[in-house]
């Protein structure tokens, strides 16, 4: 059976528990990032979670995973990353993280997966958006969170599919 990993840095617990119920939807594994070794990136499908803080900046949690990520080989792994953030509050910077930490992985080899449409979204101009799709699952529990558990759910059909 495939492995699916998901690592994931939050502070007030929204990234946590989008976290948990993917863990629930993909029978997988969800580590926090302070307590990730290199072991924890290993899986046949990997997924990487970041809430946005500071203005467009990955979760604190994130300094030391990105450290353990820059030392390992994502080479034929396959990726996909998500997390929340605040697109009223932070319309320039929404979900930035993902964005972050979807480059550091094709940097580190990955195949990326799970790129969401943006269509859906009110908050566009984002270093999360590549040529009209978030390059993961982005989330808003500030303002959107009834549409939460419908996006979790799509988007765990959608990572199967590409296992
Ligand atoms: C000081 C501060 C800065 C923030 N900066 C951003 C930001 O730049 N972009 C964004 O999308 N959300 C931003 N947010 C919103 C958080 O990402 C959002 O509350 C998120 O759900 C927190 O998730 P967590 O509990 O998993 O850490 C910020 C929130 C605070 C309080």
């Amino acid at each position: 059976m495939a492995t699916v990993k998901i690592v994931y840095g939050s502070t007030t617990g929204a990234t946590e528990a989008a976290a948990q119920q993917l863990a629930a939807l993909l029978g997988a594994e969800a580590i926090p990032v302070a307590a990730a070794d290199a072991g924890s990136f290993e899986a046949d499908l990997l997924l990487l979670g970041s809430s946005t803080w500071g203005y467009g900046e990955l979760q604190d949690d994130w300094a030391s995973g990105i450290a353990l990520l820059d030392a390992v080989d994502l080479t034929g792994r396959k990726v996909a990353v998500f997390g929340t953030g605040d697109s009223v509050g932070f319309a320039d910077t929404f979900a930035n993280a993902l964005g972050i930490l979807a480059d550091k992985a094709v940097e580190r080899g990955a195949t990326l997966v799970g790129q969401v449409p943006a269509d859906g979204y009110a908050a566009k101009d984002s270093l999360a958006v590549r040529d009209g799709r978030f390059v993961g699952l982005a989330l808003d529990d500030t303002n959107e969170a009834e549409q939460t558990p419908g996006r979790l759910a799509a988007w765990a059909e959608q990572l199967r599919a590409a296992l």
